[in-house]
């Protein structure tokens, strides 16, 4: 109780500093600076004029000062340097973006600017100013050290994969192997991840308005495999790059139906088929009695809407259409463990200069025994990311059988997460915090 009232008081107390003279009270200056790293090989003098003329007297001094005056923004340069130096951790260091001092400018922290990217924008690259003159005289900062680490591979080295889809809930087919009848032309030049063609009315074939208007031969007719009966409701894979392209029109349970579409501009987009009612859209269904392949027309309505793939489903929540479109790759690292390797499941999320992403669908390990693997450290280039946490909760055992499920390294959540690394040219490896064989 007592101990309660005295951390309430305490917390009061900084509030109360900190609002008349925001001060972080700092018990001993000299404590946090006398805790610096030990880096015998940093180039003192010049890490300090660079630290000086890069971050402290442009950024820290104007910005950071009125509250860790006594910390990282000392009135005295060297001591300021050496809190700072402490902050940044160049013996144990992830990169410029994971300092905390760039972490915490994330968090909009006292930004100067209107726009937090900014200040983290400055503050980064203040840092890298300095890393370069550091970097001249021949200092680097040392990477992290990681337990049971792997060696590395190139994420360019992963084969292209297939990943079965759960065909008591999933049903789709492709524009590849649909029939098409004209004013529909097929075309290969807008290749959507693993999906290689696409079906459009042609350019010049003038717009149908109404509905009763559609023409049932005007048809794409997607052939789709069902392997299990039940209902379902009905997804298209769309290009509509302008209102004069909204859409569709469909041949449903022998009717044909409007299919409206968004504008998705320069995206390939999962939209579903679905009816107004009662001022409601309303899923479209499709009863499928025994698997059969069902024909699934999609009719003309407007030139230059593209479609390349349909996908009917039972899932009412949390369609995945991606597992259809993505071309997935699996990237193998072997385990420091006889025969054994964990895989990467992964495709292509962004491709932009710059800001290349993968998206990760699932980790699985694969061998001979059951592996215990806990706190999962993804590593790219050898560093831990803060935003690659997704797997560093769990604590599992997953291996040992031919069985893709008990491959799966499952986080007890979702096992999809997105990588930003550039699969042109970054590294893949791995940590532990235990790895170990089963008996
Ligand atoms: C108005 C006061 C104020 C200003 C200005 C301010 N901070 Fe802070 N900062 C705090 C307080 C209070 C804390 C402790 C509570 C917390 O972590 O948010 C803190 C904590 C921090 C921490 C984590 C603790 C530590 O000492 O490492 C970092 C890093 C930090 N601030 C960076 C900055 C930077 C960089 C600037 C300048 C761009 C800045 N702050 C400006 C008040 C301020």
């Amino acid at each position: 109780m007592l101990s309660r009232i005295l951390m309430i008081s305490t917390f009061s107390l900084i509030v109360l500093a900190c609002q008349k003279a925001p001060q972080i009270p700092d018990k001993d200056r000299d404590a946090d600076a006398a805790n610096r790293p030990d880096l015998p090989e940093l180039p003192e003098s010049t890490s300090l004029q660079s630290f000086q003329v890069n971050v402290y007297d442009p950024i820290l001094k104007p910005y950071c000062a009125s509250c860790h005056g006594s910390t990282f923004v000392d009135s005295d340069p060297e001591r300021a340097h050496a809190n700072f130096l402490r902050r940044v951790s160049f013996d144990k260091f992830s990169g410029v973006d994971q300092t905390p001092v760039v972490l915490k400018l994330k968090q909009t922290h006292n930004c100067w600017e209107g726009e937090t990217s900014k200040c983290v924008a400055v503050m980064a690259n203040g840092l890298n100013l300095w890393l370069l003159d550091l970097d001249a005289a021949g200092f680097k900062p040392k990477p992290p050290v990681y337990p049971n680490a792997t060696k590395s591979v190139l994420l360019s080295s992963g084969s292209p994969a297939t990943v079965e889809v759960d065909t008591t809930q999933y049903a789709g087919a492709s524009a590849e192997a649909a029939t098409l009848a004209e004013p529909f032309a097929k075309g290969t030049d807008d290749v959507d991840g693993s999906i290689l063609s696409y079906a459009m009315g042609k350019a010049g074939t003038p717009p149908i308005a109404a509905v009763a208007q559609a023409q049932a031969a005007q048809a794409i007719t997607f052939n789709v495999d069902v392997k299990t009966a039940g209902t379902y409701q009905v997804w298209a894979r769309v290009k509509t790059p302008s209102a004069q392209s909204n859409g569709f029109f469909a041949r449903i349970n022998n009717a044909n139906v409007l299919f409206d579409t968004p504008v998705t501009d320069v995206a390939w987009k999962w939209v579903q088929l679905t009816r107004n009612q009662n001022n409601q859209q309303q899923p479209i269904t499709i009863q499928v009695n025994a698997p059969a392949i069902v024909p699934v027309p999609i009719l003309f309505r407007a030139p230059g809407a593209k479609i390349n793939f349909v996908a009917l489903t039972q899932k009412v929540a949390e369609f995945d259409g991606e597992q259809f479109a993505n071309q997935y790759r699996d990237i193998a690292v072997d385990l420091p463990i006889a025969n054994s390797k964990i895989i990467a499941t992964v495709w292509e999320k962004t491709t932009e200069e710059g800001k290349r992403s993968l998206g990760v669908k699932e980790l699985r390990i694969e061998s001979p025994k059951p592996v215990r693997v806990k706190t999962i450290y993804p590593l790219i280039n050898g560093m831990f990311h803060a935003n690659h946490g997704t797997y560093t909760l769990v604590d599992t055992i997953a291996g040992g059988s031919t069985e893709r499920r008990q491959q799966v390294i499952n986080t007890g959540g979702s096992n999809a997460t997105t990588w930003i690394a550039d699969i042109t040219k970054d590294e893949l490896s791995f940590a532990f915090e235990v790895l170990e064989e089963m008996p």
